[in-house]
């Protein structure tokens, strides 16, 4: 039988407490919070019949390493920091001056106008106000399963049907079922590149066609929240076609590469007719503060900053990866600051132990498998992760 998990049972679980946001941080604090969530029979999170997440009641521990939520362990950057403390005190007036040049920096970078973009307060917040503003009169929404969830439930409890196409054997998304999906009611193709929670690459040259052929009938947006971390040739943004004028959306968010998850500033490419029919309803740009704006300067010319990180999280991955194959998991290959392998024990008695030993990491019952997601640390949280994974198991 499935309940619905609302604020005041979240509260009973200790969910929305303290420890239940590091375990559910995503659910927690996220635009979610009053929303009904679904819970399966056995007490998971409800994302779709191929996808759950476990979640373990709130315990006051410290974490000695919090590997749950995909944050860039080395930012903020020294420049976004000092950018903050030297732009607090305007911190009376609106910023639109300082917005409209950050704007001009990142349409100079992205081959763009200043028109083809949008700015939020994070890049869930643009996934949100996409899904609600597309989706206020309903339609269909086509994506993989499993993805990242966020556009997607605001979606569904805005009216939308949600038709979700399983990844291909390798986890990537299977453009041909998607293609197929798609109806005269489709309002909107959702793809996460690379895919949270799998870390799989759609390979570019397949993704690029599907993008220039499908978005002639139905706009693709693209989170590629990810995608400055990746390495090798699949590793290509889809920005270029918003250049190009096909009705494709990228999203970006400076939480990752730029290590800026807590001062919340992403933005969105898209055709401007695209940007006018999100704005019409909802301004992306008035939820960011004026210290973000200027750190979000400094972080996104910090090209040092940036490749250090993409650097630092290729080396945690491949140790992590080395020392699991060691131990016998196998993890699915990742082209993200995060890594999933399936774990024989049950999802919430995993978490609850490696709580114990002080490491946050994720659990998901994905096509009936049970999987650990582990967000890549520094190389000694990710020390501390393995020796915690080496004495549960
Ligand atoms: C795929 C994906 N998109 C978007 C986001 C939202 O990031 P933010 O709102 O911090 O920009 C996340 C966060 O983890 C994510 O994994």
């Amino acid at each position: 039988m499935k309940q619905s998990l609302n604020r005041r049972n979240m509260l009973k679980t200790g969910l929305l407490s303290l420890g239940g946001m590091a375990l559910a941080p995503h659910i927690a604090k996220g635009a979610f919070e009053n929303a009904p969530f679904k819970l399966d029979s056995q007490n998971r999170l409800f994302y779709s019949p191929l996808n759950r997440e476990y979640f373990v009641d709130t315990k006051e521990v410290e974490l000695l390493a919090k590997l749950n939520a995909n944050e860039n362990p080395y930012g903020p950057p020294e420049s976004a920091k000092k950018a903050v403390i030297d732009s607090v005190a305007g911190g009376n007036r609106y910023a639109w001056r300082e917005m409209y040049e950050l704007v001009g920096k990142i349409a100079e970078k992205e081959n763009v106008t200043p028109k083809h973009i949008m700015m939020g307060p994070g890049s869930s917040d643009l996934l949100e106000k996409v899904a609600l503003v597309r989706f206020m009169n309903g339609g269909n929404l086509v994506s993989a399963d499993p993805t990242y969830m966020s556009l997607i439930r605001v979606a569904e409890r805005v009216g939308a049907t949600w038709k979700p196409v399983p990844c291909t054997e390798d986890w990537s998304h299977n453009l041909d079922a998607m293609e197929k999906a798609i109806d005269s009611d489709t309002k909107l193709v959702y793809i996460c590149n690379p895919n949270n929670p799998v870390g799989a690459m759609t390979p570019a040259k397949d993704l690029e066609a599907f993008c220039k052929r499908v978005s002639k009938k139905v706009p693709i947006f693209i989170d590629e929240a990810y995608m400055e971390l990746a390495y090798g040739p699949d590793a290509v943004t889809m920005s270029p076609l918003v250049t190009e004028g096909h009705n494709v959306i990228v999203c970006r968010t400076f939480s990752k590469i730029m290590g800026m998850a807590g001062l919340r500033i992403g933005f969105m490419l898209a055709q401007p007719e695209f940007v006018d029919e999100i704005s019409s309803v909802t301004r992306g740009g008035m939820g960011i503060s004026l210290t973000s704006i200027h750190a979000a300067t400094a972080a996104y010319g910090d090209q040092e900053f940036q490749e250090t990180t993409k650097v630092k999280n290729d080396e945690a991955k491949k140790y992590v990866l080395a020392e699991l194959k060691a131990m016998g998991y196998d993890p699915i290959p990742s082209y993200t600051n995060f890594m999933i392998f399936p774990i024989e024990m049950e999802g919430k008695a995993f978490l609850s132990k490696m709580q114990d030993k002080g490491v946050g990491v994720r659990a998901f019952n994905i096509m009936d498998k049970n999987w650990c997601r582990v967000s890549m640390g520094t190389m000694d949280e990710m020390k501390i992760f393995v020796s915690a994974i080496k004495s549960i198991s």
